[in-house]
């Protein structure tokens, strides 16, 4: 309801309802009744359509907020509802942007001046270009640094099916150089809190279900859910190498194109953004990212022995 972009905020109310026969026993066919009421602008008055239907009338009682009467609703969600995903422009040193040529695959978190960390389900064959440092997706004045790859990990373990062990460490040809714009993100040292605020952060979509891709790097706060309650969200889907992060109350939520990119808790890496719902945004149904605590061993050895 808070984000859903089909209403207009101009008065339609045409005074005559021309054509309309009223259908009781009795009435004549003939009679065409004429309600009362004047041509009005008013900038209050919402009108609701489900898809190009116009259905009922509302008001707009909040910036957020329409107001109108319960049995105007109509099932959804529907394809014609687009829910913009909250977030909000943001600049991050640790946030990676990873090109196939020219093209935008996914996100990603510098780890270390050598590394990247991503999620496996962003592999491309060849060399992946990194870009740090540039918080729009062309280009930002001169702070930005790209790095080429020179080898890729992918987890070994990955599950394409269920997408557990969905990480993958990137290493460069050379070291990117340590700065303000551009500076490595922590590992978290212990496994996620349930109820704790995280950040989330990326280039991905800003609508859904159909997509609007942001020029400027978003961010958003998501709360970490318990593996107990998520399991109840997505039976036999979840396993103990994934978090779930969403908010009940809000559209906060990673979306296509977030991929790969960071959940960070108190300052440091506890998530990669992997999969959820094809829908963005639902308050009921949280996104799920790479449980990092899992796999501190593999990355340390891994950055290590390379
Ligand atoms: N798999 C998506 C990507 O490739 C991330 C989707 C996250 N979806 C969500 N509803 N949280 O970008």
């Amino acid at each position: 309801m808070a984000t859903e972009v089909f209403f207009e905020v101009t008065c339609w109310v045409d005074p005559k309802v021309e054509g309309f026969e009223p259908k009781m026993e009795g009435a004549s066919r003939n009679v065409l009744w004429v309600i009362e009421g004047t041509s009005c602008d008013l900038p209050w008055q919402a009108a609701l359509f489900k898809g190009e239907k116009f259905i009922c009338g509302g008001t707009l009682v909040d910036k957020n907020w329409v107001l109108t009467a319960a049995h105007c609703h109509v099932p959804g969600p529907s394809r014609n509802v687009l829910w913009v995903i909250e977030g909000t422009s943001c600049d991050l040193p640790w946030q990676a942007a990873l090109f196939k040529g020219e093209k935008f695959i996914c996100g990603g978190t510098l780890v270390d001046k050598n590394w990247v960390l991503t999620a496996a389900h962003c592999h491309v064959p060849g060399f992946i270009s990194v870009r740090l440092g540039g918080q729009s997706q062309k280009d930002s004045g001169g702070t930005e640094q790209w790095r080429l790859s020179a080898k890729v990990f992918k987890y070994p373990r990955y599950n394409e099916t269920n997408k557990d062990g969905d990480l993958m460490l990137i290493k460069f040809l050379l070291p990117v150089h340590v700065n303000k714009q551009v500076k490595p993100l922590p590992l978290a040292s212990h496994c996620p809190v349930p109820g704790k605020t995280c950040q989330i952060s990326g280039w991905g979509s800003t609508t859904s279900p159909e997509v609007t891709f942001p020029e400027d790097l978003h961010c958003a706060k998501v709360t970490i859910v318990s593996e107990e309650q998520c399991r109840l969200i997505y039976p036999s889907s979840i396993t103990t190498n994934m978090v779930c992060a969403g908010e009940s109350r809000s559209r906060a939520d990673s979306c296509q194109g977030d991929s790969g990119g960071p959940l960070m808790c108190d300052g440091r890496l506890q998530g990669i953004v992997s999969w959820g719902p094809g829908i963005c945004g639902d308050p009921k149904k949280p996104g799920v990212y790479v449980n990092l605590c899992k796999y501190t061993q593999w990355l340390q050895d891994t950055m290590r022995r390379n």
